[in-house]
């Protein structure tokens, strides 16, 4: 592995045939010798995606996703949206407004292949803004609804929290490592706390409420992660350090979550650096949780300047290893991303490993 940025940098400064270095890795792909993401990184940190599981059967990914990541988190079924089980919410909110229901249904069948191939599973995620539906924070779960008091709130995201645990607990012990707790709750422009619904209803402690009430319910062994993105940016990050050293003096978080959704120009190694020591300095282990470059078109060259910006991030990563818990990208297809207009990803829409492979592994790109 320490070879790889010479072999980045040397092939960016001399060019060689970029033709003739795909052929030459694609024939090793072919012959089945693909390098394992999972087994060349085992001594720096867990290597992991987010999935889609139809996706994954339906694009004939289910070999390279098994063969290349050993932690996976769900794209969408662990979130609010997801789990909140309205209807049945609504029906018991007629005799008491705090119950709650959920349905885990539609994020078995990725736990139950994590369960069958021995892959951990990273839960995403617990409270968030966005994708958890509006009724969550109204009376009797209804639209019509105004919404609930605080108290009435907190007793909700306790039963939400307390259900989620106890039935992922129950039917799939053991699989799920870890869980991000509460996702983006800081702003972008000042640094502060993002207004949602979560402030206005409940307040700005309702991340320290969520982590209290996670902990309360978590296995021992379970970690708990903030997670956010824009991570290496003030006065973003500066915001999220108040934040983590509040929910450290409470002493019911264990990590941090860095999304690392990035442009080819920015944030800078730098950024990426101070923000990740100052994190490190508070005493917080690291998740790379949602990692993908994008990039403006798919020609060689733009593929060559994102496998040489792969190589240059992950060169940081492995120096961190000792700081790193895992890294994970988000997806494994090109053409299956939320930004596949960007070819943000390590495998193309063929399956094929793309330059940005070969810079993270010891194949030349
Ligand atoms: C955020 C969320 C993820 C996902 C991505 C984009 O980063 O944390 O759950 O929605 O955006 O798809």
């Amino acid at each position: 592995m320490k070879k790889i940025m010479c072999t980045v940098l040397l092939c960016a400064l001399l060019a060689p045939s970029m033709a003739f270095a795909l052929e030459e890795a694609a024939a090793v792909f072919q012959q089945g010798t693909l390098p394992s993401l999972k087994e060349l990184y085992a001594p720096y940190f867990d290597f992991g995606s987010a999935v889609k599981l139809s996706g994954v059967r339906s694009g004939g990914l289910m070999d390279l996703f098994l063969s290349q990541f050993n932690i996976v988190t769900h794209e969408n079924e662990l979130k609010p949206e997801a789990v909140l089980d309205v209807a049945s919410s609504r029906r018991l909110a007629q005799d008491d407004q705090t119950a709650v229901a959920i349905n885990i249904d539609k994020a078995k069948p990725l736990l139950d292949l994590a369960r069958q191939h021995g892959i951990k599973v990273h839960g995403h995620v617990l409270v968030w803004h966005s994708q958890t539906p509006e009724v969550f924070f109204r009376e009797g779960y209804t639209p019509s609804g105004g919404f609930v008091a605080r108290d009435i709130m907190l007793a909700r995201l306790d039963n939400y929290i307390r259900l989620v645990f106890e039935q992922t607990g129950r039917d799939y012990p053991g699989i799920i490592v870890s869980w991000d707790v509460v996702n983006e709750a800081i702003g972008d422009a000042a640094g502060e706390m993002r207004q949602s619904l979560w402030t206005q209803v409940i307040g700005d402690d309702f991340v320290l409420e969520a982590f209290r009430i996670a902990r309360k319910y978590a296995p021992k062994d379970v970690m708990l992660y903030y997670n956010d993105y824009s991570t290496p940016y003030e006065p973003k990050l500066t915001g999220i350090l108040r934040l983590l050293e509040k929910l450290k003096a409470e002493g019911n978080i264990d990590g941090c979550g860095f999304q690392c959704h990035y442009q080819m120009g920015t944030p800078s190694i730098n950024q990426i650096k101070n923000a990740m020591d100052k994190v490190i300095a508070l005493g917080f282990p690291l998740r790379i949780s949602e990692m993908d470059i994008l990039v403006n078109d798919n020609s060689e060259n733009s593929l060559r300047r994102q496998a040489i910006r792969y190589g240059e991030i992950f060169d940081v990563f492995r120096k961190y290893k000792d700081h790193i818990v895992a890294v994970h990208t988000w997806g494994i297809r090109d053409d299956l991303s939320w930004k596949a207009q960007h070819y943000p990803l390590l495998f193309d829409k063929n399956n094929q490993p793309k330059p940005a492979f070969f810079a993270i592994t010891d194949l030349p790109i």
